[in-house]
């Protein structure tokens, strides 16, 4: 069978050397998955492999009579230098057929160019900048925006009797965009913003900037910082300095109290409140079957999180454009294929807006409470097909 395609193909092209080349390049769809697989962010690329794992264990390795390949990159963290190195190695000499990946901003910003230049289908399933998916017509984003999540927060913060908040956040695309959204729908709705602080991305002590908070008085502290090891280090200054016994509440995105670092965060975090798209303890049956089979597939690898099931829904969405183009990935008619596609995630209805390619799905409202002595962020309240409002 592959000696006849081969020699048809021959016969096509005419010249043996390209024929080959060709042939052997049908067969195969490959992914580049550029992340952090090392360094403070290695989580995010561990938790997106474990994603793409687990889909292939449900679905195989072979669609429209192609074998998927994945080819790993490691940026190492935010560094764009490296970052779009690598997508030019994955685009040049590995030859992919889609860009995949990036869990920070800096990550993906630096690769947008290049998925332009190359007419590369670039599937982000974490980096959450609002402006990123506006950097190159052939991204399309499976995770969410700062804004998306934020908003949401700043319109049920008010309404529950929060009336002052100084805000934090990670002093970079996602943090600057959270302070916005959040500002913008908590002052609509009353609310009052005594100060606004920001903390570096890298290494942060965060004493001094607790102290700060402390001082003001708020009756809440609104947070953004990229999930897992800033997060931990938060909550350890939020319990160490006393920000709890002051009554100061921590409300937050869910990048804070993220699914796979929370067993390992403590009692602090009970009772905090964070509007997020996607928690481990969502009850539907694509969940439960998600967290099954996960657990199958990665059984040393401890609770998925919201970066797991992006990456889960981008290879779903990749499979199906590949099913739809016949194995024949064609750039522009894959991103038509994207666009508008609905997808039934594990976190709830998720569709790709047709016109910013960006995930519109449903924000919940959600608090840390143990479940069967297990730390979860349980979900009370839902803002339904919530679109990026920074767009
Ligand atoms: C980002 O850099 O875009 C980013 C990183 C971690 C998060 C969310 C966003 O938890």
């Amino acid at each position: 069978m592959k000696i006849k395609t081969l020699l048809s193909a021959v016969a096509a092209a005419g010249v043996f050397g390209f024929a080959a080349v060709a042939a052997h390049a049908q067969d195969t769809i490959k992914i580049g998955l550029i992340a952090p697989f090392s360094g403070p962010f290695a989580d995010y690329g561990q938790m997106m492999e474990d994603g793409i794992k687990t889909y292939m264990a449900e679905h195989g390795d072979t669609v429209a009579g192609k074998k998927i390949e994945i080819i790993k990159k490691d940026t190492t963290g935010p560094v764009p230098d490296i970052a779009k190195r690598l997508a030019q190695e994955l685009v040049v000499r590995d030859k992919v057929d889609f860009l995949a990946g990036f869990g920070l901003t800096p990550e993906a910003l630096a690769v947008a160019p290049i998925a332009t230049q190359a007419k590369k289908p670039m599937i982000i399933m974490n980096a959450a900048t609002s402006i990123i998916t506006a950097k190159s017509p052939y991204i399309a984003r499976v995770s969410m925006t700062l804004p998306q999540v934020s908003a949401p927060m700043g319109i049920w913060a008010a309404k529950n009797g929060i009336k002052k908040v100084v805000t934090l956040v990670a002093d970079y695309g996602p943090g600057i965009d959270a302070e916005a959204a959040f500002k913008k729908t908590f002052v609509a709705n009353g609310g009052q913003v005594l100060e606004a602080v920001r903390a570096p991305l890298r290494n942060p002590d965060f004493a001094p900037y607790i102290q700060r908070i402390k001082d003001a008085k708020p009756d809440a502290v609104f947070i953004f910082v990229p999930a897992g090891e800033q997060a931990i280090s938060f909550m350890k200054g939020y319990r160490e300095r006393g920000l709890a016994a002051a009554g100061i509440k921590v409300i937050a995105t869910g990048d804070l109290t993220d699914d796979h670092v929370l067993p390992a965060m403590g009692d602090a975090t009970l009772g905090v409140i964070t509007t997020f798209h996607y928690s481990a303890a969502h009850d539907s049956p694509e969940n439960k079957a998600f967290l099954k089979q996960f657990a199958k597939t990665n059984p040393k690898d401890g609770r998925p999180n919201f970066m797991a099931v992006a990456a889960f829904d981008g290879m779903d969405a990749i499979y199906r454009v590949v099913k739809k183009l016949d194995g024949k990935i064609d750039p522009d008619k894959a991103m038509a294929v994207l666009k508008g596609m609905k997808i039934d995630s594990p976190r709830g209805p998720l569709m790709i807006d047709p016109q910013t390619r960006d995930a519109v799905q449903n924000v919940y409202v959600r608090k840390v409470e143990k479940v069967n002595g297990e730390p979860y962020n349980v979900e009370f309240d839902t803002f339904a097909d919530v679109k990026d409002p920074a767009k």
